[in-house]
């Protein structure tokens, strides 16, 4: 059923990796715990995750944003620390493989895991209010696009525990990121979680160019529009043109 993948993909021998995971795993029983005990599993289906509303997509946006800050920022640490640590004597603590798979997954989940979805939080927030529309062009389509940013969150997340992430640093240029020099699963979830975001992106960056261009409260010239939905509708534009590419 799981094909190649064995119990040898789970970094046992890692210690720092077994405690984040261990971590983790307390942390999301926890909050299964506390939402199974409050009886809020029906409000949290119905209100939140299935809603197509735009004013809490982007809170949602907003949650995993941060979220992944602090991912991020756990990562940044540890390079930091490392950095302090090795000196000319001592390697430091981190094997050099581990090294640069945290300098990689922080560039990744920082920019697009934790930037974005926080820029994107606030145009959910505030474009539509903006230009007096009910909603963004296409709602469902906005949860969809959420949803694909989770998938991506995920993976990168998995790869914590379940094999490793890529060691190319964030922009990912080959040769280095070519199979010859990156033959590991690494380079499979960079590609697989940016995708999937990625997806994400360019239909938000559709919907919210259709909301700019088609919902404006009649009588709103383009530009009647406050300074914020310009510098979002240029950045949908960048999104776009520039996510197709990639
Ligand atoms: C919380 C404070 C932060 C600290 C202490 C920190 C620390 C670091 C360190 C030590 C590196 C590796 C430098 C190297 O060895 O070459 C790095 C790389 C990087 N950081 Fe941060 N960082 C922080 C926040 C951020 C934020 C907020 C962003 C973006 C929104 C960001 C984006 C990046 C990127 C894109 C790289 C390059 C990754 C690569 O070369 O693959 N960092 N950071």
């Amino acid at each position: 059923m799981f094909g190649k993948l064995s119990w040898e993909a789970v970094p046992f021998h890692e210690p720092i990796v077994m405690v984040t995971i261990a971590m983790i795993a307390l942390g999301g029983l926890a909050l299964f715990a506390a939402i199974t005990y409050f009886k809020k599993w029906t409000y949290l289906w119905t209100e939140w995750l299935t809603s197509v509303d735009h004013k809490k997509i982007g809170v949602m946006y907003i949650i995993v944003a941060m979220v992944m800050l602090l991912r991020g920022f756990a990562d940044a640490i540890m390079m930091r620390t490392q950095l302090a640590m090795a000196t000319e004597g001592s390697p430091g603590y981190l094997p050099p493989e581990h090294y640069a798979q945290i300098i990689t997954a922080h560039g990744v989940i920082m920019i697009i895991f934790m930037a974005m979805p926080f820029f994107t939080g606030l145009m959910n927030l505030a474009v539509p209010l903006q230009i007096g529309a009910r909603d963004v062009a296409f709602p469902f389509l906005n949860s969809l696009s959420f949803w694909l940013l989770v998938s991506g969150v995920v993976l990168i997340n998995l790869s914590l525990g379940v094999g490793e992430f890529a060691k190319t640093g964030w922009v990912a240029y080959p040769p280095l990121s070519g199979l010859q020099y990156s033959p590991g699963v690494g380079m499979d979830y960079y590609i697989w979680a940016l995708q999937l975001s990625g997806l994400g992106t360019t239909l938000t960056g559709v919907n919210f160019l259709a909301t700019v261009l088609k919902m404006r409260t009649p009588g709103m010239k383009l530009m009647d529009m406050p300074i914020f939905t310009w510098t979002c509708t240029w950045a949908n534009d960048l999104i776009v043109s520039s996510f197709t590419i990639l």
